[in-house]
């Protein structure tokens, strides 16, 4: 089979290797990778927002199966495109995109299905915004809240805000950190506390078959400190969740999902994330995406024994209740390198030294996220988040010292990275 993978981040070089491992696979193409996918794939250079030249090179090249990185392509409608040109291709329509590409859109979604949520209201301007909190939001005039864009923002729209202050702020900075489009809606919510958690599941529209769960480091620095990233680390682990909290969240939310999208006609065909909160009255959903996590697929995949296409093709054929799903027994971490100056503008360009060494550590594998080469051949930084060092372990603290061990042995001008992932 070829296979073609759209995106070219730490999560799209882990689904190239899951697809490199099965036996069914002879070719993958990646538009556009990076210099690590470049090692296993090939690398075109199409962009995720250039749907028709995505298809157009799928159709061109006999490809057999596209799967789909990462939510743009997926709120263009790159899948509906596909499915025009009968070009297979695992993702969701851009109908149900919608659940992840507008808060609102997931936040109203929930309401009319009785899935567990915070409270919310929707303004439709930062001036109707600020009304909300002035009126005193459900009542109280000086909660935390938490001021949400409505569009697509990568992880930059959202603001916890712990007093009314903060919030008023957050609305007046959103518009110049997320651009005009993505405030026409704001969505102001009560700020739930607990763990989080982030559960996946491939979906057929019918049918699910649970990922284990991982747990996100969202923050740039140690303690959960500094700036909001796109994720600066990720242990998987069965006990992140109980057997109770799993079956509750599957009743409560995963079931009602799928059945609430064929009711309003998109079929969840594709890669349901649910963002979560473990609450003291249960398991409440933060946020969908509608694709794999970066850097959750790094610790997902790397547990995966079954053959990856035989998933995507039960998720096309929706015979996901008729396959079985092997899971590597144990645990797993993944510990993110990140340039200097991430999550703002990063420094790059900057040689980076160990790979080798690195991935030759036991049970570890090295996920390329920003890499590029040099016209030495070096591999240097090209992005925010650059590596993805990801280890499994028979338990999660030896997951978590594999994966630092093989840190230990990377390194560039400028490198930054969590010690407490895991912790
Ligand atoms: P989201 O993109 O909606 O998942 O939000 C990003 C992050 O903001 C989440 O991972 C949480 O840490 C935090 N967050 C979002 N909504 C809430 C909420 N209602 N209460 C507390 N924290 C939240
Ligand atoms: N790591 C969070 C995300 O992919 O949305």
């Amino acid at each position: 089979m070829k296979i073609l993978v759209i995106g070219s981040g730490g999560r799209e070089h882990a689904l190239c290797r899951a697809f490199q491992k099965s036996k069914r696979v002879t070719k993958i193409f990646c538009a556009d990778g990076n210099a690590g996918i470049s090692e296993i794939a090939e690398c075109v250079s199409i962009k995720p927002t250039e749907i028709e030249k995505l298809a157009d090179f799928a159709g061109a090249n006999a490809v057999d199966l596209t799967f789909v990185g990462g939510e743009t392509s997926l709120a263009l409608g790159v899948v509906d495109e596909f499915e025009k040109r009968n070009l297979k291709i695992v993702g969701v329509s851009r109908k149900a995109a919608q659940l992840e590409s507008s808060k609102s859109f997931a936040k109203d979604f929930m309401v009319r299905h009785s899935i567990p949520t915070a409270r919310y209201k929707t303004a439709f301007s930062t001036a109707g915004a600020k009304e909300i909190l002035e009126s005193g939001f459900f009542g109280e005039t000086d909660a935390a809240t938490v001021v949400k864009a409505d569009g697509l923002a990568a992880g930059k729209g959202v603001v916890v805000a712990k007093n009314r202050r903060e919030a008023l702020e957050a609305i007046d900075d959103l518009e110049t950190i997320v651009g005009k489009e993505a405030v026409e809606k704001i969505v102001l919510e009560e700020c739930l506390s607990g763990r989080e958690v982030s559960l996946i599941a491939f979906a057929d529209g019918e049918n699910f078959a649970l990922m284990p769960p991982v747990r996100d480091h969202k923050r740039i620095g140690d303690g959960d400190s500094g700036a909001n990233t796109g994720g600066m680390g990720t242990i998987s682990d069965r006990l992140l969740l109980t057997e109770e909290q799993t079956a509750e969240i599957i009743e409560e939310t995963i079931k009602p999902t799928l059945a609430g999208c064929r009711a309003e006609g998109f079929p969840f065909r594709g890669i349901l994330f649910l963002g979560l909160m473990m609450t003291d009255s249960g398991g409440k959903v933060l946020e969908y995406n509608v694709r794999f996590g970066d850097p959750e697929t790094q610790v997902i995949l790397i547990q995966l024994e079954s053959d990856f296409v035989e998933i995507c093709e039960a998720i096309r054929a929706q015979t996901l209740d008729k396959i079985s799903i092997e899971w590597r027994l144990g645990s797993a971490a993944c510990v993110v390198l990140a340039s200097r100056h991430y999550p703002n503008k990063p420094q790059t360009g900057d040689i980076i030294y160990g790979l080798d060494l690195a991935k030759n550590h036991e049970s570890v594998e090295i996920f390329h996220a920003g890499t590029a080469r040099d016209e030495r051949d070096h591999f240097i930084t090209s992005g925010g988040r650059i590596l993805g060092v990801t280890a499994v372990g028979d338990n999660l603290s030896e997951a978590i010292s594999r994966a630092y061990e093989a840190v230990n042995d990377v390194s560039w001008n400028g490198m930054q990275y969590r010690r407490d992932i895991g912790g």
